[in-house]
């Protein structure tokens, strides 16, 4: 099935995974497989102690017919932080690169066309294989690339998501592993996020964990929002994860003349602001239309969704990525058709 034929954010299996080994204190040289399945020991620490972490970035097709991956060394860093945070093996830049040409080029009929939010989204992850039942390091490894065709994280929805303050859990713990991508934060959202959902939200905001006064992130996505006066704000903590959108959107306004303020953002604060919304790679700008706190509306959008300034930063965000504007800073890594 092509990737025209997808939408939203679904597991399916595309031609080809990317993978290396990790053993006596090297990569073995990237392979292709068909399999999208893995045999691994019981005592893989990946199971057991949680030594996995993960990375989310997309492919967009261009005009000219080649393909863009949207800043991957990004990526590249953001993975070696995670590894290293959990004693993992790491991928250097040019073995990141490489895989990341090799999985795109070997799905290339799954990527597909450029609208809709639509894009192939490239996971690779990296876990602890080796058997080990001490709680120590593994001495084995697996780097992996899937890649899969995907549409909107969230239902789109015309008037924004609604999102639910969570008062009685935390997704980070001040100087725990809330900045680097690794597995176990995300088991940590399963059971806030399911019973938010369970209540008719679409996703969970997280409070700081030491003083529960500031705004973090949402689960899947940091979170953004313009003030009256016109201004981008977006939450400066050590325990979010520091998003390459968020990033990038930042420097688009700063090219733009907007201002941008990275600083604490009270839960009070949050009623008066214009705009809020969640960004990422999985979910580009959701804009949101409602906030809960407990039975509480917290926020409510000011500014319908048609009418959205950030919706217009997502598309001048989309525009460098789909190579419909110029590429300033950079961004693109172009791979050409196979
Ligand atoms: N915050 C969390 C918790 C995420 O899982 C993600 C997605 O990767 C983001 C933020 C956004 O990061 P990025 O823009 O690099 O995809
Ligand atoms: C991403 O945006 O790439 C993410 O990893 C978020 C979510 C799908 C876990």
């Amino acid at each position: 099935m092509s990737g025209s034929d997808k939408k939203g954010f679904h597991y399916q299996k595309t031609d080809f995974v990317v993978r290396s080994s990790w053993a006596d204190g090297e990569w073995s040289p990237l392979e292709l497989h068909g399999d999208d399945t893995l045999h691994i020991p019981l005592a893989a620490t990946a199971l057991h102690y949680g030594q996995s972490a993960f990375e989310g970035l997309k492919a967009f097709r261009q005009p000219n017919c080649s393909v863009s991956v949207f800043r991957p060394l990004e990526n590249a860093k953001r993975l070696r932080t995670s590894c290293e945070r959990i004693c993992m093996a790491q991928v250097d830049d040019q073995m990141f690169l490489e895989a990341i040409d090799l999985a795109v080029k070997n799905n290339w009929e799954h990527i597909p066309p450029a609208e809709d939010g639509s894009a192939l989204y490239i996971r690779p992850f990296i876990f602890g294989s080796g058997p080990t039942i001490g709680v120590r390091p593994s001495d084995n490894y697996e780097f992996v690339i899937m890649v899969i065709p995907v549409g909107s994280y969230y239902d789109p929805k015309s008037q924004g998501a609604t999102a639910y303050i969570a008062e009685n859990y935390d997704r980070a713990a001040p100087k725990g592993m809330g900045h680097v991508k690794a597995a176990g934060n995300y088991a940590a959202g399963l059971l806030p996020t399911k019973l938010a959902k369970s209540n008719g939200f679409d996703m969970v905001l997280y409070l700081d964990a030491k003083t529960r006064q500031n705004v973090e992130e949402f689960g899947t996505s940091n979170f953004i929002a313009l003030t009256e006066d016109g201004k981008y704000i977006t939450p400066d903590s050590g325990t979010i994860l520091p998003s390459i959108t968020n990033d990038s959107l930042i420097q688009i306004c700063k090219d733009k003349g907007i201002t941008v303020e990275r600083r604490a953002i009270s839960v009070k604060e949050i009623s008066s602001l214009k705009e809020i919304g969640a960004c990422g790679t999985a979910v580009g700008i959701t804009p949101l239309n409602e906030i809960y706190r407990g039975e509480e509306l917290a926020w409510k959008s000011k500014v319908p969704v048609a009418e959205s300034q950030l919706m217009e930063l997502l598309k001048d965000l989309q525009g460098i990525q789909r190579g419909q504007s110029t590429d300033p800073h950079g961004w693109r890594h172009n791979i050409s058709a196979p």
